[in-house]
């Protein structure tokens, strides 16, 4: 679906009276990615959330990175358009079973993923995200015990990479995590030369036989400058625009999480629609609020992650 013009304009007028921007996920519906002032992976957007001259961040992503952007400006009002918006991943970790688990390692150092709630990111020493979470892991020293959370695939990946044990939490993504390796077979068979692609929230068994492993931005710059010209791509649907956009002779062919669906489509990011901007814009919510002392607590390990990600 692709944007009205009407609409775009409303919303165009409305950013500029209020001094808005919006932010956008790779995995929003197309006609926001469109209509977005900056589209990004989860890294990209924090930056940006950070550093921009707005009153106002309309985040079109889940609720982790509206949070996320409140955390690193909280003078500025955040309004996340649908508060539906979610993330399984971020809801497998509750802050009071995590607290539980983080005290049985006294002496470990808690690395977060960065889809989490600010609770989760207070409790931690550092956030990462899936285009950092190797220099990240890296920072601390190779005696250092760690915990990751609260992605188990992503976590067992960077285990295997940096060769640390670091204790896992057990949380999934709902979409990554129900692709298969025979779906990717299949398709593998199908389509010879074609190289696999993966996000590193998909399955241990995926991310062994992919080609390329890497975040949203990672996987993007990844078709751009390949030679090839058919990709299989394991990851959730809506990044697919952007890889058509940048690269429109090449093909990308997504992995389907079942082979009569295209349920890869994220329930939560898909949440967003241009009315439910407009709606956002126009009645200013829904606004992110979190307590002081919340922030202040979240605010030190993903500013720590932030000032190794320069
Ligand atoms: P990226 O940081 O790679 O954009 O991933 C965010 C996400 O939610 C993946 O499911
Ligand atoms: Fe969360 Fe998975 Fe959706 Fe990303 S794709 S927002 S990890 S549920």
């Amino acid at each position: 679906m692709y944007l009205n013009k009407k609409k775009a304009k409303k919303i165009h007028e409305l950013k500029k009276e209020k001094n808005a921007i919006i932010l956008a996920h790779f995995y929003m519906i197309p006609e926001i990615q469109d209509l977005a002032d900056y589209i990004g992976d989860s890294l990209e957007l924090a930056k940006i959330s950070q550093k921009n001259d707005a009153d106002i961040i309309v985040f079109c992503g889940v609720h982790f990175m509206a949070e996320t952007a409140k955390i690193l400006s909280p003078e500025k009002k955040v309004l996340l358009p649908d508060l539906e918006a979610g993330c399984s991943l971020a809801d497998s970790c509750p802050p009071g079973d995590f607290k539980k688990f983080k005290e049985k390692y006294p002496d470990h150092k808690v690395i977060s993923y960065i889809n989490c709630s600010a609770e989760i990111k207070a409790l931690s020493d550092i956030i990462c995200t899936s285009s950092n979470a190797v220099d990240i892991v890296n920072s601390f020293d190779k005696d250092q015990k760690l915990i990751f959370a609260p992605d188990k695939n992503l976590g067992g990946y960077i285990n295997n990479i940096t060769g640390r044990d670091m204790i896992l939490w057990d949380g999934t993504c709902e979409v990554h995590d129900l692709l298969t390796v025979e779906t990717i077979l299949k398709l593998k068979n199908k389509y010879k030369d074609a190289p696999v692609i993966a996000h590193p929230e998909c399955k241990a068994q995926i991310l062994a036989m992919a080609d390329f492993v890497g975040s949203t931005s990672k996987l993007l710059k990844y078709t751009q400058e390949s030679e090839k010209n058919m990709f299989i791509v394991a990851t959730e649907t809506g990044i697919i625009h952007q890889m058509k956009k940048y690269s429109p002779h090449k093909e990308f062919i997504i992995v389907p999480s079942d082979e009569n669906c295209m349920c890869n489509d994220c329930p939560y990011m898909k949440e967003i629609t241009s009315d439910k901007v407009l709606k956002s814009l126009e009645e200013e919510k829904y606004n992110i609020e979190l307590d002081d002392e919340l922030i202040k607590k979240a605010y030190m390990p993903v500013k720590k992650m932030l000032d190794l990600s320069k």
